[in-house]
């Protein structure tokens, strides 16, 4: 079963498992570089790393056009439900736990960072995924620093690893170097770069980094480009 995967800038991907629809961290009608508008995207499952805006401002609209079921921690959840989601719409987790959904298996990892809501309510603590589709493993880091957990996400082997090398909100270049020799993912792909003046990064240079530092291949896409694996 292949994977197809899809950066719709910042933290938003979409991923096409087998016949299921992923959307990732749902940021697209006020992202500067999303080049699809929420109204225009497929989702059987959004999943949510944490409560931040530029990772889920658009997920109850997404939800209630098409139908997904949001997965995201307990807290995220009952926020969800307040805004009118249905509960069998929502999947609750927490970190360290995983469960069997209809594509796969989702597991939630800790993530060091902040996850407050839109409207200032407590959104749970960040996170990030470990996504088994088929026979194949993705970490998906969220917003976070640097972390020795990596250490622990890297045991049972990763054929892709999604991480922000942004800085300034989440690590940066020199960071994620060390995150990927801690991970050995087959493929490493970065994200929360560029999106605005702050967060603005070299991905060529970090490209040339990755290979001359560890044994990664590193998959640079632009918005709206996609890789299959
Ligand atoms: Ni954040
Ligand atoms: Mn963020």
């Amino acid at each position: 079963m292949s994977t197809e995967i899809t950066w719709l800038g910042h933290s938003c991907f979409a991923i096409r498992s087998g016949k299921y629809d992923l959307l990732v961290d749902p940021f697209l009608d006020d992202s500067p570089t999303a080049p699809v508008k929420a109204a225009d995207v497929a989702a059987d499952f959004i999943l949510l790393t944490h409560a931040h805006f530029d990772h889920m401002i658009d997920a109850v609209p997404i939800a209630n056009r098409t139908g997904a079921t949001i997965v995201a921690n307990f807290e995220i959840c009952e926020w969800l439900k307040g805004q009118g989601v249905p509960e069998e719409k929502v999947i609750a987790m927490n970190v360290g736990g995983g469960a069997d959904l209809a594509f796969g298996r989702a597991k939630m990892t800790p993530a060091k960072h902040s996850s407050s809501l839109p409207d200032g309510s407590y959104g749970g603590v960040a996170a990030g995924f470990i996504l088994e589709l088929g026979q194949k493993r993705i970490y998906l880091a969220g917003d976070t620093a640097l972390t020795l957990d990596m250490k622990l996400f890297g045991l049972e082997g990763l054929d892709l690893a999604v991480l922000p090398i942004g800085d300034v909100f989440t690590m940066g270049v020199d960071d994620s170097i060390e995150a990927i020799k801690m991970l050995n993912p087959q493929r490493v792909v970065p994200c929360h770069y560029g999106t605005w003046p702050p967060i603005a990064q070299d991905a060529t240079a970090w490209a040339e980094r990755v290979r001359s530092h560890t044994a990664a291949e590193p998959i640079v896409l632009n918005p709206g480009e996609s890789f299959e694996f």
